[in-house]
């Protein structure tokens, strides 16, 4: 059995960074042109903690540029698609919307999310913040993918109140096709 400390490094090279994979850590260190999306992704890690979907933060160091997350491990989006998948996708969808954070992207969550014992998002530097983020939104253009249309009129009505009332009935309308 080889030691903790001989264990082989994974790694992931993305546009903004290079990730670093050990048995319990994520170490994302930004390339040197990329401050500005690695202090927003610290920014935007570090408010969401509080909530389900992120992995937990450890550590950041400013003048490396990297961040020490916990490691994650698991499936992609699409291969662990499920009811509970997206359920909890779309409620932590609607906090961010609450909130007032956009993550982007939420159309290919395949790249952004990754799933164990639940629905973990990553890559948050592309984030801002807005007064109606579009996170669910943006979630629904994906689900057209397997067949689940929302409807026009309860997006506009979610997009025009983000209200817990109107989040249920895109929740209920989702789940009954699924
Ligand atoms: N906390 C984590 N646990 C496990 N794997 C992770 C974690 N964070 C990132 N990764 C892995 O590293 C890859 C690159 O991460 P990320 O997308 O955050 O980097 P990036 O430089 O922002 O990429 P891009 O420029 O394409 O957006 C992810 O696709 C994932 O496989
Ligand atoms: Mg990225």
């Amino acid at each position: 059995m080889p030691r903790e400390s001989e264990e082989s490094l994974e790694l992931q090279k993305g546009k903004h960074s290079v990730v670093y994979l050990t048995k319990k850590y994520a170490i994302k260190q930004f390339h040197e042109q990329f401050l500005y999306n690695f202090l927003k992704e610290v920014k935007f890690l570090t408010l969401l903690q509080p909530f389900f979907f992120t992995p937990k933060l450890y550590f950041v160091d400013f003048e490396n540029r990297k961040i020490i997350m916990e490691r994650l491990r698991g499936r992609k989006f699409d291969e662990a698609f499920s009811k509970f998948t997206v359920k909890r996708t779309l409620e932590a969808c609607f906090i961010m919307d609450s909130i007032g954070i956009e993550k982007r992207e939420m159309n290919h969550p395949d790249k952004h999310i990754i799933v164990s014992d639940d629905v973990y998002f990553i890559d948050f530097e592309r984030g801002r913040f807005k007064e109606k983020p579009s996170n669910l939104t943006q979630f629904c253009i994906y689900l057209r993918k397997f067949g689940i249309e929302v409807g026009r009129e309860l997006m506009q009505e979610y997009k025009s109140s983000i209200s817990r009332e109107s989040f249920e009935k895109i929740l209920e309308r989702v789940l009954e096709k699924l």
